[in-house]
């Protein structure tokens, strides 16, 4: 008998046999594209650091979420970006039904229905003068518990403008049970929470700071998780889900795939992630220099989140991905 007998190769020879045994496939359905809506703009605005993605108006949010429904996306997690004049300590423009985030819900839900999922981001950074995810204490430390009850408020205010999800990113202690509860109590009880259960206190979110004109001085590491440690992430995900969270989401992605892989094992809700804006930027950026193939890289590392254990991933390539997928099988 020759040497080897066995012979890996044989399932990768043509690309009909690599197809029979693939395991994983990314359908479009299952990608969220975060979107932007910037307070008073009358023409959609680039954003540097983020090449292809888009501060929008009202109507271009409109436009483009209806392009990227119909590209196959499945859902739009959408952050709102008010007028530094709209900035406050506690971040009230966040809270007010014509805050431009409510505002942007409303007209999202008013263009699609219930054809797509929408999902607001549940945080006040946005809304801060400080850029913070929470109201300071006199210390100027983040006060968790007076946080709390603003995310209550905000999370119904989202769920009253249209919301089919709240996202709260905040990382506050407790924030999963306090908007179940704060929804339940104002009827929406069906409105579910797409939690940021997982959330790295990390260097790759710094686009979206440009992306949301963030204010923030100094870092959120007093609240996000440390990149190190991993049996955090699996006691801040036993805790939201005690709490109610219906999905769990890990962020950012790409760097955190054991975390994801971790997470996929233990839980039985919807496990997501979030391919952050300094994953995207990070590729964006490779390409424009020839350096790698922008299109393959793409699905790659979609397909290596999902192969990993992710099965809704929020990514700012969404609608593209979508479209590159959709004559593949
Ligand atoms: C908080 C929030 C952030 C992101 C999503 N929600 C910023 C942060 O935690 O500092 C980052 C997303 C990205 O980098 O693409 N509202």
């Amino acid at each position: 008998m020759s040497f080897p007998d066995i012979r890996p190769r044989r399932l990768r020879r043509t690309p009909a046999i690599r197809r029979l045994v693939e395991e994983t496939r990314l359908a479009p359905s299952e990608l969220i594209l975060p979107m932007f809506l910037k307070e008073g703009l009358t023409e959609p605005k680039p954003i540097s650091s983020l090449p292809g993605v888009l501060q929008h108006s009202r109507e271009s949010l409109r436009k483009a979420a209806a392009e990227a429904v119909a590209a196959g996306v499945g859902g739009i997690m959408l952050f709102g970006v008010p007028d530094n004049a709209n900035k406050d300590e506690t971040g009230s423009a966040g809270l007010d039904p014509d805050g431009i985030l409510n505002v942007g819900i409303r007209d999202l839900k008013a263009e699609l229905g219930d054809s797509t999922v929408i999902v607001g981001d549940l945080c006040i950074d946005e809304f801060t003068s400080h850029g913070h995810c929470g109201v300071l204490a006199p210390d100027g430390s983040v006060d968790n518990d007076a946080t709390l009850k603003i995310y209550g408020e905000m999370a119904v205010a989202q769920a009253d403008a249209g919301a089919h999800m709240v996202g709260p990113s905040g990382m506050m202690d407790g924030q999963v049970g306090v908007i179940r509860k704060a929804l339940d109590a104002a009827g929406h009880q069906d409105v579910a929470v797409l939690a940021y259960s997982v959330k790295y206190a990390g260097a790759f979110y710094g686009p979206f700071r440009e992306a949301v004109e963030s204010t923030l001085q100094g870092d959120r590491r007093q609240y996000q998780q440390d990149p190190p440690n991993a049996r955090d992430a699996l006691r801040e995900v036993d805790l939201d889900i005690a709490e109610g969270a219906d999905i769990v989401m890990v962020k950012p992605a790409l760097p955190y795939l054991d975390i994801i892989a971790a997470i996929r094992d233990r839980v039985t809700v919807p496990v997501a992630a979030y391919q952050v804006s300094g994953e995207y930027a990070m590729v964006e950026a490779a390409a424009a220099n020839g350096w790698i193939d922008r299109e393959r890289v793409i699905l790659e590392s979609l397909t290596s989140i999902k192969r990993a254990g992710a099965q809704i991933t929020l990514t700012y390539w969404a609608a593209e991905a979508a479209t590159l997928l959709r004559d593949r099988y």
